[in-house]
């Protein structure tokens, strides 16, 4: 059995200017616009959303398959992955495309001007699942992340045509496509992971009511920041997992992206999906207090120490077991 990743995969490059945009824009000459700012600072970060996920189920000792195109410049990534038991076999490599780069740069009142080059993302299209599946077995599930939307597309109705459980991950897509991407993407889906504004973006560009979207997945996940995670299902009670309390608040990005790797961990492991949020909950946190979405590390003691001080001890029986490999 196998764990599919399907989405984007990409590096951030972020840059600070210690002035002010502001000060170098002339109003009235904006139509011959050129400036350059000196920057203080560069930083290049691993990224991508199907990345980050295959990073947190590496840290737990599993071996995801990771799905998506990138470019001749992914070998450093690549061997980084590889060292955290990623499986990058299968990533389509462009002959004439770079890997998907986001490049921005804040000034000191944090103003941004930043770029998403898309690249060798939009090759993501030309991936089909079925030969990956005959190279790493049957899958347990298909996680469809924010890609390409083609691609994203392509490899849902894939799912759908072979029988494959998918799950819908359609985070930042969201805001770009309309109800007849959206659609398609979520019908089918076994379970629908979104944040809560992302919850109000599906409701309103599919014109589905909540009840109506339920009728079409089979859960709904939805976090909730620093609140934890409601887990929805049509016609039962809402649950909530709280929020494992963070030691310090650093930096959020990829806190999304960590959650889905807990969950479908847990599930990978024939857990349900109150103990799947809570394994979610416990990695985001990681992510919550380093820079970087892919900067934690995680240690059996203290992981499962944090586990038994929120969620009590036999969460803990449930996770032990499976976290044998990981380090003491
Ligand atoms: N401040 C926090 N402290 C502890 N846990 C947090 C905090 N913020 C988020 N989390 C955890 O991360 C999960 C996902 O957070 P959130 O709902 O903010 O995702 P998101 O909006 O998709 O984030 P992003 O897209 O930036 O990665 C939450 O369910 C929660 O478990
Ligand atoms: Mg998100």
């Amino acid at each position: 059995m196998s764990l599919l990743v399907a989405g984007s995969i990409a590096t951030d490059h972020l840059m600070s200017f210690p002035g002010r945009f502001s000060d170098s824009l002339v109003v009235d000459q904006l139509d011959k616009l050129s400036v350059s700012f000196l920057v203080e600072d560069l930083e290049v970060r691993r990224g991508g959303c199907a990345a980050n996920i295959c990073f947190g189920l590496g840290n737990l000792g599993l071996r995801p398959v990771l799905v998506g195109a990138v470019g001749e410049d992914f070998a450093d990534y690549r061997a980084w992955l590889q060292r955290h038991n990623v499986d990058c076999d299968s990533v389509h490599v462009s002959e004439t495309r770079h890997t998907a780069r986001f490049v921005c740069t804040n000034d000191s009142a944090h103003a941004q001007i930043a770029s998403f080059y898309a690249g060798a993302m939009s090759e993501s299209r030309e991936i089909e699942l079925k030969p990956i599946v005959d190279r790493v077995g049957e899958p347990d599930y298909v996680i469809i992340g924010p890609d390409d939307p083609q691609g994203m597309l392509r490899h849902t109705e894939e799912c759908r045509q072979r029988g494959y459980r998918f799950l819908a991950d359609p985070s930042q897509q969201l805001a770009f496509g309309d109800g007849d991407l959206i659609r398609p993407l979520i019908d089918g889906a076994e379970i629908l992971f979104s944040n809560e504004y992302e919850a109000s973006l599906i409701t309103q560009k599919t014109g589905w009511s909540a009840e109506e979207v339920l009728s079409r997945v089979g859960t709904w996940v939805v976090t909730l920041g620093p609140a934890g995670v409601r887990i929805d299902r049509q016609g039962e009670e809402s649950v909530v997992v709280q929020a494992v309390p963070e030691i310090e608040k650093v930096e959020p990005t990829g806190v999304g992206d960590a959650f889905r790797a807990g969950f479908l961990a847990a599930l990978s492991w024939g857990l349900g999906h109150e103990r799947a949020a809570q394994l979610g909950c416990l990695l985001a946190v990681y992510v919550v207090e380093q820079v970087g979405t892919q900067e934690y590390e995680i240690s059996r003691s203290a992981f499962l120490a944090r586990c038994a001080a929120t969620y009590g001890d036999e969460a803990v029986a449930d996770f032990e077991p499976h976290l044998e490999t990981i380090r003491p």
